[in-house]
């Protein structure tokens, strides 16, 4: 298939445009590097350096390339962020995939993968969380991910065949790519930033939480596994268009994570325990069942040792990211 991949120079794009290439597809990225990397995308891949709400040059690419499927991975990512800022995630997020799926209709694409996330759910009444949950996202950056998912099946009708993936906690790296956000707030990547000496001390937000150790328990998938499921679901067209959790179904504590940290790198972490975040939940566990079971969806990394050691192999060997 030709595929466009909006946002392929960021985390999990850019895993994803290689086992596109490697699965024998061909892949353009465009990116406008506001957060990504160039050195992050693969050279068989072409690269378009562009923000995807500039329509007249989403127009020409469009016009040039006869896509077959677009994969979306754009706009910004810090939940946080977005309570204190929301315009830039509705004008980000929103707008656009508005401007990316009114080119699809007008250049007639009808394959659209789009990046959701569990934020959609906010607070959770039960774990593991199924895709029937109720949606009631706690922050912009969860609500513009569900305002995106109610469009899709209006874009449907205009013929574009559209699923849905709401990753749980994105974790690990590739042999050759792994996380490299500015600023950092994922709990994995901070902790080898702890290891390796590049900060003091590990920040623990909450340990008084409903849970065996007081820390939140979280779901972590590694980018390999959310790739693959990429690539699936653009290949099994039959399945139709759909929305589906990617998760691993085990959920690890804050604590947990900091001690295989500690294990991996072969050195104590130094925890600072701080109070709760407002809006972070105790728990946050997926079942995957309907990606397992429609898209044939196996999550190859289960354990939590093996996640984390992917970063920190991936993390020495970057030790400022991709810059160096
Ligand atoms: N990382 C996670 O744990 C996680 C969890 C759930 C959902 N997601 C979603 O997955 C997607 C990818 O996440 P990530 O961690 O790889 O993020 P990332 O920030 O590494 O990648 C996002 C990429 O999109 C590009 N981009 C942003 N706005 C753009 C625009 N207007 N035009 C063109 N390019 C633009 C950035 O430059 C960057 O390369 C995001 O949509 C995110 O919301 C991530």
């Amino acid at each position: 298939m030709r595929v466009l991949v909006v946002g392929g120079a960021g985390y999990i794009g850019s895993v994803t445009v290689d086992q596109l290439l490697q699965s024998g597809h061909t892949v353009t990225v465009l990116d406008s590097l506001v957060s990504g990397h160039r050195e992050a995308v693969n050279a068989d891949a072409e690269l378009v350096v562009a923000d995807v709400r500039g329509e007249e040059a989403l127009a020409r690419l469009m016009a040039s390339h006869s896509f077959e499927a677009v994969v979306y991975y754009g706009g910004f990512i810090q939940a946080g962020e977005s309570v204190i800022n929301p315009g830039r995630y509705f004008a980000n997020n929103v707008a656009g995939c508005i401007a990316l799926l009114n080119a699809m209709v007008a250049y007639g694409v009808g394959h659209f993968v789009f990046s959701s996330s569990a934020a959609v759910y906010g607070e959770p009444d039960e774990v593991p969380i199924s895709e029937d949950a109720p949606l009631r996202p706690v922050n912009p950056y969860g609500e513009a991910k569900l305002m995106v998912e109610r469009m899709l099946p209006w874009y449907e009708k205009q013929g574009i065949r559209y699923v849905a993936l709401r990753y749980f906690n994105a974790a690990g790296a590739s042999n050759l790519r792994g996380e490299d956000h500015r600023p950092e707030t994922h709990l994995i990547p901070i902790v080898l930033q702890v290891a390796a000496g590049q900060r003091e001390s590990m920040p623990l937000f909450g340990t008084d939480y409903p849970t065996p150790d007081g820390t939140c328990i979280r779901d972590y998938v590694h980018v390999l596994d959310l790739a693959a499921a990429h690539i699936l679901a653009l290949e099994r067209s039959e399945a139709g268009s759909g929305v589906y959790n990617l998760g691993n179904g085990i959920g690890f504590s804050n604590r947990e994570v900091i001690e295989a940290a500690g294990r991996v790198a072969g050195r104590p972490i130094a925890v600072r325990e701080e109070a709760r975040r407002p809006g972070d939940p105790a728990r946050l566990v997926a079942s995957s069942d309907r990606a397992k079971e429609v898209l044939g969806w196996t999550p190859g990394f289960t354990d939590l040792d093996a996640v984390v050691e992917s970063a920190w192999r991936w993390h020495q060997a970057h030790p400022k990211g991709y810059s160096t």
